[in-house]
């Protein structure tokens, strides 16, 4: 969602904007724009649409000389995607230009009074008022007039910002939206998010808000809100630039896809020793677990239905009463949380704004928070309580999957862990499913070493206007999962149900040819499955169903059965969920959709 990168070095700054912002398309835009500082000469050049578009405008942007330089890809909020509505915003008469990511929520205040000072708007955005309030506040000093301006904003910012008052400089801050700085020998950049500056250095400041910096040749200084200077430390990126790339898949998506069994390997391995879970990151302790009376999990999404995951199996393994809550709506509905509540939550980039919003609601009301991250030093991990990381590598796809992954199994060596504490399963139950759990990756591989049937399946079913998922007890929480990466990357409609649900109003839903989507992994609700596929093909649904290996019974009630390899119900998430990926992919690939930036999407929700 927006993305920004700067450069200030000796090399011409337009052409390494464009591949930097290139590096952060995944991150979902509709229009894309850079401005130059040449000596005290601005230019800028916008385009709606593609970063093609602005590419081809500009040779690559070869054909803008100056080299320092600022660049943007808009993702709309505040104004329809249009050339005037896109960054970089100039102040009145020209001289500071400014790239934004975020929301201003007092916008309209601060357009009414700079309107009364006699600024004209050119554009619809709020990101406008920062440029000609920092004209307004400008006084010879860029830092004076950032600090000030700052003070006046609400909501969310990450800014880059160059002025023709100061040539040979660059400034930036951040507040709520990510921003971190890019070392290199004699040349420094700013960006959204690692990838775009992992060519160039893998040495980085991660920025807390309300830090500003200030670049001028290759100097780069750091100041708090108090104008006083701040040391920071290097942040050292340890993965290669090659993760952020294809690799020779045809998308992101697929590559992230057949990642998952090394990504899970890696996220499980380090933390199982001799057939115990060990989470030697947490800052819990013994007296902290016992003392836990309820606990909230909380994430958007994706993330909200690993949450569901987690539900049902925190309460299976450890007997607490869980709660999966949707982050959105958990900030605002004033929970009744105490003290001795955990909050759990869950965040691919961990800068998700509800996320965000939710988990400062919930450290604000004395709860301990304990945060499920992917990216190392983002806003959610640098603010909870404790982080266990998913080493799940840059995910590129907005469609997440790897990252998905990873997280159910963090839940798992959470649950088991707590489990162990509160010893609530037998010591011969924990190591059975540490061992089971062991088994995971192998168990993807087999999956993905044949996806025939399910590429044929999406083959010969892309046309469908609607495809129900179908499941009960952690099938239904799978059914969530598939039925939104189905949706978001293919465009088709899709609804997921507890099947048990289905005689309350959704079999009315049910006709001739619809296609049917039944999850049926779980033995214990293995006969009730096969009665609601029944009461679903008797009414002319082409039924497509997921069931573990040896469990053909099903063969005669479904069209197609697909069999994952046998598993502990428990952990059947682990490994359902991969053929519902490589299904709603293909499917996609079928009707040519862009698969890994789907339309209206951004892969980091970093406004509500
Ligand atoms: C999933 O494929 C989505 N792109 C989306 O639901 C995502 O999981 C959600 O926006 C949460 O993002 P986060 O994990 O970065 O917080």
């Amino acid at each position: 969602m927006c993305g920004i990168v700067g450069y200030i070095g000796p090399g011409q700054a337009a052409p390494i904007l464009i591949q930097g912002l290139q590096k952060l398309e995944y991150r979902g835009y509709d229009s894309a724009g850079v401005a130059v500082l040449d000596g005290d000469l601005i230019t800028i050049k916008k385009a709606k649409g593609r970063l093609s578009v602005l590419s081809q405008k500009t040779d690559g942007g070869r054909n803008l000389s100056g080299n320092i330089g600022i660049g943007h890809t808009r993702w709309a909020t505040h104004g329809a995607p249009s050339d005037e509505n896109s960054h970089p915003h100039v102040s009145q008469g020209g001289h500071i230009a400014v790239v934004h990511n975020g929301i201003i929520e007092n916008y309209k205040k601060l357009k009414e009074s700079l309107m009364a000072k006699g600024y004209a708007f050119l554009s619809d955005t709020d990101t406008e008022v920062i440029s000609h309030l920092l004209d307004y506040y400008y006084c010879g000093n860029m830092i004076d007039a950032l600090v000030k301006a700052i003070n006046r904003l609400e909501g969310s910012y990450a800014l880059g910002v160059i002025s023709s008052y100061h040539p040979g400089e660059m400034f930036a801050v951040r507040k709520d939206s990510p921003l971190i700085v890019g070392l290199g020998e004699d040349r420094n950049y700013i960006a959204s998010d690692i990838p775009a500056v992992l060519e160039h250095t893998r040495k980085v400041y991660l920025l807390e808000d309300k830090e500003i910096v200030w670049f001028k040749g290759n100097e780069v200084k750091i100041f708090d809100i108090d104008k006083q200077e701040v040391q920071k430390d290097i942040f050292h990126v340890t993965w290669d630039a090659g993760a952020a790339e294809k690799g020779g898949f045809e998308h992101f998506m697929l590559k992230e896809i057949y990642e998952q069994p090394s990504v899970i390997r890696d996220t499980i391995s380090p933390r199982i020793r001799d057939g115990k879970v060990y989470l030697d990151d947490l800052k819990m302790t013994d007296e902290d677990i016992a003392k836990l009376s309820r606990i909230y999990v909380v994430g958007c999404g994706s993330a909200y239905h690993v949450g569901v995951v987690g539900k049902y199996v925190i309460e299976d393994m450890v007997r607490i009463s869980v709660s999966a809550e949707l982050a959105s709506e958990f900030r605002y509905r004033k929970p009744i949380l105490t003290p001795d509540d955990l909050v759990v939550v869950i965040s691919q980039s961990g800068e998700t704004a509800d996320t965000l919003a939710a988990m400062r609601e919930a450290k604000r009301l004395g709860c301990r928070v304990l945060a499920i991250v992917n990216v190392v030093g983002s806003s959610v991990a640098r603010e909870a309580d404790d982080v266990i990381y998913t080493w799940a590598g840059p995910e590129i796809a907005v469609a997440t999957t790897k990252a998905y992954s990873a997280q159910l199994q963090v839940l798992y060596l959470l649950s088991l862990y707590l489990a162990d504490k509160k010893a609530t399963i037998t010591e011969a139950e924990h190591k059975k499913i540490v061992a089971e759990l062991l088994s995971i990756p192998d168990k993807v591989s087999a999956i993905l070493k044949d996806v025939t049937l399910l590429q044929e399946y999406a083959a010969s079913h892309y046309n469908a206007k609607d495809v129900f998922f179908l499941g009960r007890g952690l099938d239904y929480c799978l059914a969530l999962e598939g039925s939104l990466k189905l949706k978001e990357i293919s465009y088709i409609h899709s609804e997921a149900y507890a099947a048990g649900e289905l005689k309350h109003g959704t079999i009315s839903l049910i006709e001739e040819g619809t296609i049917v989507t039944a999850l049926a992994t779980q033995r214990e609700l293995f006969e009730k499955m096969l009665s609601n596929i029944k009461e679903v093909s008797s009414r002319g649904a082409v039924v497509f169903a997921v069931a573990m290996a040896g469990d053909t019974d099903i063969a005669s009630e479904a069209d197609t059965v697909y069999y994952i390899p046998k598993t502990l119900p428990v952990l059947a998430p682990a490994l359902t969920i991969v053929p519902l990926q490589i299904f709603a992919y293909y499917m996609a690939v079928n009707k040519a959709c862009d698969v890994d930036k789907p339309r209206n999407l951004a892969k980091s929700v970093t406004v509500e």
